[in-house]
């Protein structure tokens, strides 16, 4: 008999986001799991991101009308069939070896958009081909972190754009590593035949002699970190909408509103990089209302269930990112394990807001939220 190529299934009995975690821990090994599942020093944060959506509770309306009703929503100009998008992850090809494309593939079967890292371990133009050949697919956007070469940063923007990518994401909150014990107790390094393949051409970073005083952070590392002066830098590299990823104090969120970047996603980098620094789900409001409309706000960090989604909604952002989980869904089966984490994300999005008397997500309003 000729062999078959086996499709992965997802086991029996996974059945929430958590399970895939249970499950995932199984199947990828320390080294993974560690950068996988692994936040910045106490993981105080890690942990606060899960708590504070937990902290908040419903208060469902009874008896509405909830016929024709659907999660759709408008997002830089687009109506996309769900608030919900892939965050950008490193490295996916150390959790399963189908990586990016299976994710890829995935998010554009559940109609889910997708961030792309800078650090992905796919070419970016592979990545792009396989989304933008599905027609029910969500936004396709590529994330980017500066580097010391602005000539490299050019291209690599011709090249996303070229590429068929929507928007750009800058990740403005690593300009240096978190301090990640749990990789470090691991002894994290990246497997062979994994890297940043999108990279490849960019040459080593200055290393400057440092004199007697001088610090290899702040005289070396920081001074290709980028500033509010290269936002507009960056705006006029490209044709495509800026956003910012990274964003925790009203004070910026504010000052990037006036420098017109086309959106915001309130995160603290799923508690990997400051630790200590707020939940999501508690800078969110503030953030919400510093910027008052001038762009659409996303958040991320510990959405783990369709009630989550729906109280960022009410919160007042326009959409959501979720990372961990799908690196889960990736590793327990392929694109079918990340396609199952969207989908029980979703299903449960929409049993949440049949059970909240929500028909739509405009009708997710503050007003649903019982905060402690
Ligand atoms: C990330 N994140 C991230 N962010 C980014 O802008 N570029 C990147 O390359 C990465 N890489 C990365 C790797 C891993 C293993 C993780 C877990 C996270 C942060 C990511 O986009 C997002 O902000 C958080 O993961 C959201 O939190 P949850 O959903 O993982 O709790
Ligand atoms: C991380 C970097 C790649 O969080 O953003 O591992």
């Amino acid at each position: 008999m000729a062999d078959i190529p086996s499709v992965a299934a997802v086991p029996p009995g996974v059945v929430s986001l958590a399970d895939h975690e249970t499950q995932a821990r199984g199947v990828l090994d320390d080294n993974a799991w560690a950068y996988y599942s692994g936040g910045a020093a106490d993981e105080i944060t890690l942990r606060a991101n899960r708590c504070a959506w937990d902290a908040i509770g419903l208060l469902p309306r009874v008896l509405r009308s909830l016929a024709g009703g659907h999660t759709r929503t408008e997002l830089l100009g687009r109506t996309l069939s769900h608030p919900v998008l892939l965050a950008p992850v490193a490295f996916q090809r150390m959790a399963h070896p189908d990586g990016e494309l299976a994710m890829a593939y995935a998010a554009a079967s559940q109609g889910a958009g997708i961030v792309l890292s800078c650090q992905a371990s796919t070419p970016l133009e592979a990545v792009a081909q396989a989304a933008l050949g599905m027609p029910q697919r969500g936004p396709l956007w590529f994330q980017l972190y500066m580097q010391h070469d602005r000539g490299f940063v050019r291209e690599l923007i011709a090249r996303a754009e070229q590429a068929g990518y929507e928007a750009l994401v800058l990740t403005v909150d690593a300009p240096a590593s978190g301090a990640r014990d749990r990789e470090r107790r691991a002894s994290f390094r990246l497997p062979a035949g994994i890297s940043a393949v999108n990279l490849q051409g960019l040459g080593p970073a200055p290393r400057p002699t440092l004199a007697p005083g001088q610090s290899a952070m702040f005289d070396a590392l920081l001074t290709a970190a980028p500033t509010w002066d290269d936002i507009a830098w960056l705006q006029a590299q490209t044709r495509l909408p800026l956003l910012l990823k990274g964003v925790l104090h009203p004070e910026d969120a504010r000052q990037a509103a006036s420098l017109q970047v086309a959106g915001l996603v309130v995160s603290n980098h799923g508690g990997r990089t400051l630790d200590t620094t707020p939940a999501t789900a508690s800078a969110l409001p503030a953030i919400v209302q510093a910027v008052a409309g001038a762009c659409p706000i996303l958040v991320d960090g510990g959405i783990r269930r369709g009630t989550d989604v729906l109280k960022a909604i009410a919160l007042g952002a326009q959409a959501v990112l979720v990372g961990r989980p799908c690196v889960y869904g990736l590793a327990n089966a392929g694109a079918v394990g990340v396609a199952h984490v969207l989908r029980l994300l979703l299903d449960e999005l929409e049993i949440a807001m049949a059970l909240c008397g929500c028909a739509t997500l405009d009708q997710a309003t503050p007003d649903l939220l019982l905060r402690a």
